[in-house]
């Protein structure tokens, strides 16, 4: 996929990320209480990081690798957060994975963005799956994918280390059959 259309979700728009993102991206993931419950945010976040992540979005996407989202409040403009997925190797299903900022937490964004993401799947992209997992100790996390639609799949003790420590994942998926375009 050459360009990505922005998408439109109440309060929220969904866009590509530009290079003038970067510092935003680099405070509110560069927060621990961010990274710390994500797979994959490091910490401390380095100069540098985030405009590499977002200089590299264009190739992964046009070879089919992952599609990542910026999420802007559309009343201020600002950057909330990322919202991303990581396609199979048949581009038959896909995991979403997302953060919001600290300071947006709680306003129904992320359930939004992943209702919006689910719609983009299914509909633009044309999968069969979308996936998720969160930390168990991540409860709200839990919360955005069940308000989104997602089904509880199964637990995983242990499943990965984080931070030095074994942690317990939650599985939730949708299939395409299940998906509804509630607006
Ligand atoms: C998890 C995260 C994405 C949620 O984003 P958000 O925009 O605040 O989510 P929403 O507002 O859409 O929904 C949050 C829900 O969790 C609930 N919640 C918040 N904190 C909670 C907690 N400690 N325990 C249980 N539920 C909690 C909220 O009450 C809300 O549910 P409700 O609408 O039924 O009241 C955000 O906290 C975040 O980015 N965390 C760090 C990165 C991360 O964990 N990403 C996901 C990795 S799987």
């Amino acid at each position: 996929m050459k360009t990505l259309e922005p998408l439109e979700i109440g309060p929220l728009i969904l866009r590509a990320f530009r290079e003038d993102d970067a510092q935003e991206v680099q405070t509110l993931a560069g927060d621990f209480e961010v990274a710390d419950t994500t797979a994959r945010i490091p910490h401390p976040y380095e100069d540098g990081l985030a405009e590499a992540w977002i200089e590299g979005q264009a190739k992964e996407r046009e070879e089919g690798r992952e599609v990542v989202f910026a999420i802007e409040e559309v009343a201020s403009n600002r950057l909330v957060g990322a919202i991303g997925l990581v396609l199979g190797p048949q581009a038959h299903s896909a995991e979403v994975g997302y953060w919001i900022g600290k300071p947006f937490w709680n306003q129904g964004y992320a359930t939004l963005a992943l209702k919006g993401v689910l719609g983009f799947a299914f509909q633009t992209l044309g999968l069969e799956r979308v996936y998720a997992h969160h930390m168990t100790r991540n409860a709200a996390s839990g919360r955005v994918m069940e308000k989104a639609g997602m089904s509880y799949e199964g637990l995983s003790p242990k499943h990965f280390e984080r931070w030095g420590k074994l942690e317990d994942i939650a599985f939730y998926g949708m299939l395409r059959e299940s998906w509804r375009d509630d607006g």
